[in-house]
């Protein structure tokens, strides 16, 4: 069969933007890790915590975790539907699109401007910009998959599908506002409602942003480098399903113990402890994928960080849901075992599942057979591991401590511990987790010097880029 013409430049942009936005949004992340650790480090009104760290989660979740979902479901539409993307003009604005709205909330950010809904905090002007560079992208991925030519549609679309529409409607259902100015709107929604409507949006963006995205990454990726087929496809598509239909329920867990309905409080629980079947559902299929390739592990570092990325990923949605039943909550809430749960699944999962796809990519991308050098891969391979263990560990102990100290009582009913004891007590555990944090951070300054590498190589050695 003749191999189709496949549009990868876009993809290569995307594929480059990963590291270099992974780069930015994480060394973001090492600074508030130290300012947590060292408050004198909150330098000015622009620069102190609580304008950097929704920089760090805009940029890691949209910079470089959205730039790794475009580069994977651009490559995947196009190899498993066997066509080229559907639009020449298209994906040119979509990355352009794209990197405009990361670089306007690097400048509005640190400037204050912020709708203050978590993980929307981008003001209005900015959320039309990505409402249009969406839907533009929902009409590249949709028409490549109405115009391929194999009959199926390969499940690693699915998942790509789901998350793209699930996003859609998100958006612009969370980001609904009155606006006062440019740079100024308050919400559609008031009190308990906009609680609820953003902590639909909230968990949703991790079901699905975070989650379902990345799955359409472990179904195309785990099999390629493994070189086996999928465990089994049957799985893969109640996998598809039964994740669906029950994350969305899943929101109210952020909100246990406020003015939401104490049914939605134990709806949101539920349903959450439910979520637990179908992501070790999925957790199973893709490492089994690897039975009968096992030893590939002892030498191929691109599919250890396949791998351990799903083990983060069951670990976390084992977390999850235990942390979503109430009287665990009450304990956790508020404290830094929150932290630790969201790290294991974004640097454990979603990073370590992009560092190994985008490996895999890089090469392709330069017209070569591997990366310059796989013995760096192996060191970043380490440096990533270990340094997650360290984060994860270090706020699992601040978390407990936390919680377990806000609860202590004294005989007379009075509180043991003030706050401030609290954190000073958790000093040590921002300084552990620091040092992860700066481990996980070096691991992608030396991808960024594989990538570098790599492409010089590629340049020295006159290969032809694909187009
Ligand atoms: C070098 C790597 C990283 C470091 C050092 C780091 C550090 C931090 C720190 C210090 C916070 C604030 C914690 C607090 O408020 O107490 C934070 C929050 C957060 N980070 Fe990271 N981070 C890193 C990578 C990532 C990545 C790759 C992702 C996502 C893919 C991510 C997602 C988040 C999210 C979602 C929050 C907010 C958590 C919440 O509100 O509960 N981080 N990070
Ligand atoms: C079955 C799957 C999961 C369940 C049931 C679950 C449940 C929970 C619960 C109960 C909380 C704490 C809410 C609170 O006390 O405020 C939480 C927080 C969080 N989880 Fe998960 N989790 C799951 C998987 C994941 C994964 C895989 C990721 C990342 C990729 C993730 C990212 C987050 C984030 C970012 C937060 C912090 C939200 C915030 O307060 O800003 N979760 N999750």
């Amino acid at each position: 069969m003749e191999t189709p013409d496949y549009n990868y430049k876009v993809v290569r942009q995307f594929t480059v933007m990963t590291v270099i936005w992974g780069i930015v949004g994480m060394l973001v992340g090492v600074v508030i890790a130290a300012q947590l650790a060292y408050p004198e480090l909150n330098l000015n009104q622009y620069l102190h915590f609580g304008r950097l760290r929704p920089l760090h989660t805009n940029a890691v979740i949209f910079a470089f975790g959205g730039s790794a979902l475009f580069a994977t479901s651009f490559y995947v539409v196009q190899r498993t539907c066997q066509v080229r993307l559907c639009s020449e003009v298209l994906p040119g604005f979509i990355f352009w699109g794209w990197n405009l709205v990361i670089v306007l909330a690097a400048i509005t950010l640190p400037l204050g401007m912020t709708s203050s809904k978590e993980y929307a905090e981008l003001e209005w002007p900015i959320d039309i910009l990505i409402t249009i560079v969406w839907v533009a992208y929902a009409y590249v991925f949709f028409g490549t998959i109405a115009k391929r030519k194999t009959s199926h549609i390969y499940v690693a679309n699915w998942f790509f599908g789901g998350f793209i529409l699930t996003v859609a409607i998100l958006h612009v259902i969370n980001s609904a506002a009155v606006p006062v100015n440019l740079f100024k709107s308050y919400s559609a929604y008031s009190g308990a409602m906009d609680a609820m409507v953003q902590w639909w949006y909230g968990h949703n963006a991790v079901g699905f942003f975070l989650t379902a995205g990345f799955l359409g990454i472990m179904y195309y990726f785990v099999p390629k480098q493994a070189e086996r087929p999928v465990y089994s496809y049957r799985l893969s598509i109640v996998h598809f399903w039964s994740l669906v239909a029950i994350y969305i329920w899943a929101g109210p867990h952020h909100l246990h113990y406020t003015a939401l309905p104490d049914w939605a409080q134990s709806l949101g629980m539920v349903m959450s402890l439910i979520l637990l079947a179908p992501s070790w559902g999925g957790m199973i299929n893709g490492i089994m994928t690897l039975s009968g390739a096992w030893h590939k592990l002892r030498t191929d570092p691109i599919l250890r960080f396949l791998v351990v990325s799903l083990s983060f990923y069951g670990m976390s949605t084992f977390e999850g849901p235990m942390m979503a039943i109430k009287t665990v909550n009450a304990l956790s809430h508020y404290t830094d075992w929150t932290i630790g749960h969201v790290h294991s699944g974004a640097l454990g999962w979603v990073a370590m599942v992009s560092i190994g796809a985008i490996y895999h990519l890089i090469p392709i991308m330069f017209g070569r057979k591997e990366m310059y050098s796989t013995a760096m891969i192996n060191l970043h391979f380490w440096l990533a591991t270990l340094g997650t263990v360290l984060y994860i560990a270090a706020m699992w102990v601040n978390g407990i401590m936390q919680g377990l100290m806000w609860r202590a009582y004294n005989e007379d009913g009075t509180l043991t511990y003030s706050f401030v004891e609290s954190v000073a007590a958790s000093h040590d555990g921002y300084v552990v987790r620091l040092i992860g944090g700066v481990m996980f951070f070096a691991g992608m300054l030396l991808m960024a010097y594989n990538l570098y590498k790599t492409a010089q190589q590629a340049k020295l050695e006159k290969c032809e880029l694909p187009a």
